[in-house]
């Protein structure tokens, strides 16, 4: 088997360094964005828009103005970026349902985050709302990240060799409802842990692991806000740890799926740490920053497993048997 056996073009390298680039664009836009909101910067070039202050290059004499203009040079060098390299990829690689959900995926989030920016510049919008807005941020960066892992799968794929990232192969439904349920189970938690931000009731617990010297603080206001929070993680690390009991067959024959479910779990406790640590900092800037860090790991890693269960399209059906343990595949030409 030999790269000609493939009947597509491979993605070339500057495709594949552009879905790099995007990618690691994407996690920075996103810290910055939480670091603009935790820090109260979002009004930081005033009610304008796309203008800072009136201006196209403002007085960067406070902090807020340097945050929030930061965050705007940054949304339109890497967003645009990244959109240009997701429609780039769809113009070559259409013939892919992955291709084409997670560039629409990220693109439609990307248009949708800074639709939603621009109207919370203008606007006041409800905790409810506001949490939404960060998750949006997550999908959007989550759709470049699979966009590229599965450009790298294409590329190992064509030319027939190992590169560390396996390509897909079937699994039985089981596998994929353990996976697709960790990643909405996290999905609600990280919209819930938004939620707590945005209500302001990061500090009701500000001692751990017990909230206030209480094992059961209950669930009303901001302290019952915070302690469903800490619950939700520790529901969280036991559904990963299920998980990894659940995966751990497939240890020898999909190591993707073993690993994908390892990181997670070394992720999760790292979310916990960081989170214990925020506490006791009494949401420090930091922390925080170190909280949603790790935060966008775990996210990206889960996600990373649903594209691992998510069945072959039509385009990567299989004609050759697998050899020596590596799938070999006929790919149609998705150039037509
Ligand atoms: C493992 C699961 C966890 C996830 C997915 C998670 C996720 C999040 C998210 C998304 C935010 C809000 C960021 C924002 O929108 O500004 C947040 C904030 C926070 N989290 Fe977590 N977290 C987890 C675990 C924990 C734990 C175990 C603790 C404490 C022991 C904790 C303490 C906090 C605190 C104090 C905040 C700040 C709230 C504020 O800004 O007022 N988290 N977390």
């Amino acid at each position: 088997m030999n790269t000609k056996d493939y009947q597509f073009i491979p993605p070339s390298k500057a495709m594949k360094w552009t879905g790099i680039i995007a990618t690691i664009g994407m996690y920075i836009v996103n810290l910055v964005g939480f670091l603009d909101t935790q820090t109260g910067s979002a009004l930081g070039c005033g009610p304008d828009w796309p203008l800072c202050n009136g201006q196209v290059i403002p007085n960067l004499n406070n902090i807020h103005v340097v945050i929030e203009f930061t965050h705007r040079m940054l949304v339109g060098g890497f967003a645009l970026l990244a959109t240009i390299y997701m429609i780039w990829a769809l113009i070559r690689y259409r013939s892919f349902v992955e291709v084409r959900i997670f560039s629409l995926v990220g693109i439609g989030f990307i248009v949708v985050q800074s639709v939603l920016g621009a109207l919370a510049v203008v606007f006041v919008n409800p905790p409810t709302v506001l949490a939404l807005h960060l998750g949006f941020g997550l999908l959007a960066m989550v759709g470049v990240a699979l966009l590229t892992v599965f450009l790298f799968q294409l590329d190992a794929e064509s030319g027939h060799r190992r590169s560390g990232i396996s390509f897909r192969q079937d699994t039985p439904i089981s596998t994929k409802r353990w996976v697709w349920g960790t990643w909405i189970y996290t999905y609600i938690a990280i919209y819930w842990g938004s939620y707590v931000a945005f209500r302001g009731a990061g500090e009701a617990c500000p001692t751990w692991p017990l909230c206030n010297g209480k094992v059961f603080p209950g669930f009303s206001g901001a302290v019952g806000l915070d302690f469903i929070h800490r619950l939700a993680a520790v529901g969280l690390a036991i559904l990963t740890v299920l998980l990894l009991g659940n995966l751990r067959h497939y240890k020898a024959t999909r190591p993707d799926l073993y690993k994908g479910a390892f990181w997670l779990f070394i992720a999760v406790i790292a979310q916990i740490i960081t989170g214990a640590n925020l506490a006791l900092s009494h949401v420090a800037t930091g922390p925080y920053l170190l909280h949603i860090a790790t935060l966008m790991l775990l996210f990206a890693d889960i996600s990373y497993l649903v594209l691992q269960v998510i069945p072959l399209s039509k385009a990567e059906q299989p004609n050759v048997e697998p050899e020596s343990g590596w799938s070999s595949r006929q790919v149609h030409n998705p150039q037509g």
